[in-house]
């Protein structure tokens, strides 16, 4: 099963203002869908402030296997599994069949998941001090980066931003 990171970061690194996502970049929503959705059995694992953060209508993320990473033990919610570690996500994420589990944050979670990942998909918002969460510094050696593609501003994409794959040699 490929475990893979996936981000959306300003060039300081910042992922997130006020327990929301600081831009509104269409082109970046609709790639995180189609990557994390693939063949309808992938898994996502998140914390469980981002489940907070997410609107009514996208909770869970239709399509998905939805882990949610809480201390509690109290903690649930209607679709979705909670996993108290790291170990008991993946162990879900495999027992549901998914080929591929997407870790989609936040900041406490990436943290958690960095030394499993094999990939990080990261797409560089070009804007600066954009919010009060950052992507956790993580070491590059033995790392690669191949940018895909750059979308520019437009109507629904309020900065321009890049897409890369960083792969795990
Ligand atoms: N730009 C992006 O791509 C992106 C993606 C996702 C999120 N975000 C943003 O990131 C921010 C949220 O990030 P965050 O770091 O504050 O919170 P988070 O990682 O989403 O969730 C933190 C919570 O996860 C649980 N947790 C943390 N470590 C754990 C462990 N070792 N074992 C079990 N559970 C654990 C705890 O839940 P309990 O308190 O319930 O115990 C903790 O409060 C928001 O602003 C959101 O919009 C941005």
């Amino acid at each position: 099963m490929k475990i893979a990171i996936i981000v959306a970061m300003d060039e300081d690194g910042y992922i997130g203002s006020e327990q929301m996502l600081p831009w509104r970049l269409a082109s970046d929503m609709a790639r995180f869908r189609s990557l994390t959705e693939g063949d309808g059995f992938n898994t996502v694992i998140m914390g469980r402030k981002t489940w907070d953060s997410l609107p009514d209508s996208f909770r869970p993320l239709p399509g998905r296997v939805n882990i949610v990473m809480s201390r509690s033990t109290d903690w649930k919610a209607e679709g979705a599994i909670t996993a108290l570690y790291a170990g008991r996500a993946i162990e879900v994420a495999f027992a549901e069949g998914s080929e591929e589990c997407w870790i989609i944050g936040g900041s406490q979670i990436y943290e958690i998941f960095m030394d499993r990942a094999t990939e990080i998909h990261v797409t560089k918002v070009h804007t600066e001090n954009s919010g009060d969460v950052k992507f956790p510094d993580w070491d590059k050696t033995n790392w690669t980066n191949e940018v895909v593609e750059t979308v520019e501003v437009d109507s629904d994409n309020e900065f321009r931003s890049t897409y890369s794959i960083w792969t795990k040699s």
